[in-house]
């Protein structure tokens, strides 16, 4: 993720001394430069972005004035909350066939910030949260912990049924792949021109992503979950896009600016 010219993209920062030692260890773990503590990241040009050690939750923080503010995961955040509220979260809950069965287990095979995992665990499905890039997964970690111990119930049991797995689906062993009933997948940014609409977290993730997010890797992505004879593969689409792969989903669900293509295998 490092570029040879310039400065490097990412570097590890503890906002205070008492978190030093972990910002160090979360810096080695990544092989990451490691900055002073306590850095201002509007004035820091030794990177391109922070990631921001402290108590409660790990951030990534563009550099420079007038960046835009930080990433994070945070499930017990007011707009996490205000989904709990919106239509979309039962488009995905019909597309992936939560309450077909009494438990449905979902492998959330491109994890990203895990908003949509969330919502699936929300909705009552065991999730197994797949995510290849390291940064990714240490956001992803920072706020599972943080939601399971900050005192909040309902947060504590949604995040319950949520498991992080650390590296690319295609790895997953097979005997957990057979506990599976649903693989979904939502694989594909926006396109850059549509970049001043997109929210400043996808703008961040492209940033720090681009070079994995590449068309031809999530076609092969929804063959290889075609092939694994789960019940259903779900892929959230951009709501004009063309299907992956070319494969004709057996029915879509249409929401306002997305699109679920679902693959059905057999009955859950
Ligand atoms: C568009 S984001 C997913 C956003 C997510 N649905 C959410 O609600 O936050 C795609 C993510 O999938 C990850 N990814 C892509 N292909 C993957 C694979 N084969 N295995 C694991 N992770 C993958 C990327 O690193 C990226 O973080």
């Amino acid at each position: 993720m490092q570029s040879n010219f310039g400065p490097p993209e990412l570097a590890v920062s503890a906002a205070a001394a008492a978190y030093s030692a972990q910002a160090a260890a979360l810096a080695r773990r990544l092989e990451l430069p490691l900055l002073a503590t306590g850095i201002d990241a509007a004035e820091c040009a030794a990177a391109v972005a922070l990631l921001i050690v402290d108590d409660r939750l790990l951030r990534v923080q563009l550099t420079g004035r007038g960046a835009p503010g930080p990433v994070l995961v945070d499930f017990g955040s007011a707009g996490m909350r205000h989904r709990r509220a919106s239509g979309a979260r039962e488009l995905l809950g019909r597309a992936v066939g939560q309450g077909k069965k009494a438990v449905l287990r979902v492998l959330d095979a491109t994890a990203g910030l895990g908003r949509d995992a969330f919502v699936l665990a929300d909705l009552g499905c065991e999730v197994l949260l797949c995510e290849r890039e390291a940064v990714v997964v240490e956001l992803l970690r920072s706020g599972l912990r943080l939601a399971a111990a900050n005192g909040d119930a309902w947060l504590a049991a949604v995040v319950e049924r949520m498991r992080l797995h650390h590296g690319d689906a295609r790895e997953v062993e097979s005997a957990c792949l057979r506990e599976v009933d649903t693989i979904y997948l939502d694989p594909m940014f926006p396109p850059r021109r549509k970049s001043a609409a997109v929210k400043k977290e996808m703008t961040l993730l492209q940033t720090l992503l681009q070079p994995a997010a590449d068309p031809q890797d999530a076609d092969a992505l929804l063959l290889w979950a075609l092939r694994q004879g789960t019940a259903r593969v779900v892929v959230k689409r951009p709501a004009k896009a063309p299907s992956l792969a070319a494969q004709q989903p057996s029915h879509s669900i249409r929401g306002k600016s997305v699109r679920y293509d679902v693959y059905v295998h057999r009955k859950l």
